[in-house]
């Protein structure tokens, strides 16, 4: 399916954007994990989320409702049912990263696949610290590749550092770890961002951060009644929106501002941006939620190093879009994650990019980009991953002529709705 993108005039108003993917699987997943009936409300609408769902149902879970309101009949420490077959994971990492944990100390081998792109993920990074803690897990091949098998039970907490910064390998061993005997801890390699930690806690599990590392006691967690905020990944598309189209004024409102997640801002803020957040107080367990407006203007090239890629892991891309239209030079390095992203979004950025007119070079670990430079319009792809589809139809609302986006149903990973967000803002407020 492809997807028409043409130069804009302004983007005027306000718009909701759907539940936040990340706290939505592990609202799905905690709740699944605990004792009583959780209500989780604004459940992200993507197809992600979905496979959580769906996996946990294969997996035994009770789960009412559909949509953005779910109930979840927790197991409170009783055990997962044995699957008949293999649980399909889609295209989601998080799904297939977070499940493994989650099942691991439980007596049931469960075998775990996905799409094409998730076929062709690094499995590794969990296969390890959880096969420290005593479970027993397979992938297809030395690099780890899905399907992943998992055969748990019998787990004892560890003291684990990872080899790179993942808030899914960080989130895999703790959910493990309340399953298993004695204490577990992540001494993580740089931040990342913490909703399994704040969740938890939250449902009443013992889980403490000092700095890097973060400890949890083994429990069974309390029944959550939650409200996902609006999700900052998905705002980050219209706030870039805001920025690449002359005139534009828009607020996204009930956004996520765990400040583990909001480091884009920051970002372009250095670029000279003008992005203004206005915060609802919350306590430290909750996540912090409120509205953000970003307003079209001159933006400046910054230089991006290892440590800014990991705090704003998933709008690299966006960066990268943004420098197109940036004065002088933008260096980006410390970047070779993105290659292990839904695609390799290193070479779909500069790929895209590329084909309508930016002066953009691909390097092993990044992307180096001189601006500005306008764009035109020109038939893309989104490679069968949806930031990349959205990144593209954003540079295509800037461009001169007509952008094409192919592969555009890709969206629905984590944004059904997004093309027509688009088209009510350009009506104006
Ligand atoms: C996520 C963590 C990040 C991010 C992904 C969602 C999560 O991945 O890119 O979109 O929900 O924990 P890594 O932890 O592998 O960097």
């Amino acid at each position: 399916m492809e997807a028409i993108f043409r130069k804009a005039g302004p983007l005027l108003g306000s718009l909701a954007v759907p539940g936040d993917k990340s706290i939505s699987h592990r609202a799905a997943i905690v709740g699944a994990l605990s004792s009583g009936l959780s209500t989780i409300d604004n459940y992200s609408t993507g197809a992600d989320c979905a496979s959580t769902v769906n996996v946990l149902r294969g997996l035994g879970v009770e789960i009412e409702g559909r949509d953005s309101l779910l109930v979840v009949h927790g197991i409170g420490g009783n055990g997962f049912d044995q699957p008949p077959g293999e649980l399909d994971c889609g295209n989601s990492g998080t799904t297939m990263r977070l499940i493994a944990g989650a099942v691991a100390p439980y007596p049931v081998a469960v075998m775990l696949s996905g799409d094409r792109s998730l076929m062709k993920r690094p499995m590794g990074r969990v296969i390890v610290p959880l096969t420290l803690m005593g479970a027993e897990l397979n992938a297809s091949d030395k690099e780890g590749h899905p399907p992943l098998r998992v055969r748990g039970g019998g787990l004892h907490g560890i003291e684990y550092s990872p080899p790179v910064a993942s808030a899914q390998v960080k989130s895999a061993v703790l959910l493990a770890g309340l399953g298993a005997e004695g204490q577990t801890t992540v001494n993580e390699l740089a931040p990342t961002r913490d909703h399994t930690e704040r969740m938890l806690r939250r449902s009443g599990v013992d889980v403490t951060t000092d700095g890097l590392k973060v400890t949890l006691q083994p429990g069974v967690p309390e029944a959550l009644d939650i409200s996902v905020p609006g999700d900052f990944s998905s705002a980050a598309f219209f706030i870039a929106a805001a920025l690449m189209c002359p005139g534009s004024r828009v607020t996204v409102t009930g956004v996520g501002l765990n400040p583990s997640r909001t480091y884009l801002l920051d970002l372009l803020k250095r670029m000279g941006a003008s992005v203004e957040t206005q915060s609802a107080q919350v306590d430290d367990a909750k996540e912090p939620e409120g509205d953000i407006t970003a307003e079209h203007g001159q933006l400046m090239a910054i230089e991006i190093t290892a440590e800014d890629v990991t705090e704003a892991i998933d709008e690299i891309t966006l960066v990268a879009m943004l420098a197109t239209a940036a004065e002088g030079r933008t260096v980006i390095t410390g970047a070779r994650e993105l290659r292990h992203k839904e695609s390799d979004r290193i070479r779909g950025t500069v790929g895209g990019l590329r084909a309508m007119g930016a002066l953009i070079e691909e390097t092993s670990d990044g992307m180096v980009i001189e601006g500005p430079t306008g764009l035109n319009g020109a038939r893309v792809s989104s490679r069968g991953d949806h930031r990349i589809a959205m990144m593209l139809a954003v540079a295509g609302m800037a461009a001169h002529g007509e952008t094409i986006v192919d592969g555009w149903e890709w969206t629905n990973i984590s944004y059904p709705g997004f093309a027509g967000e688009i088209d009510r803002l350009r009506g104006g407020p």
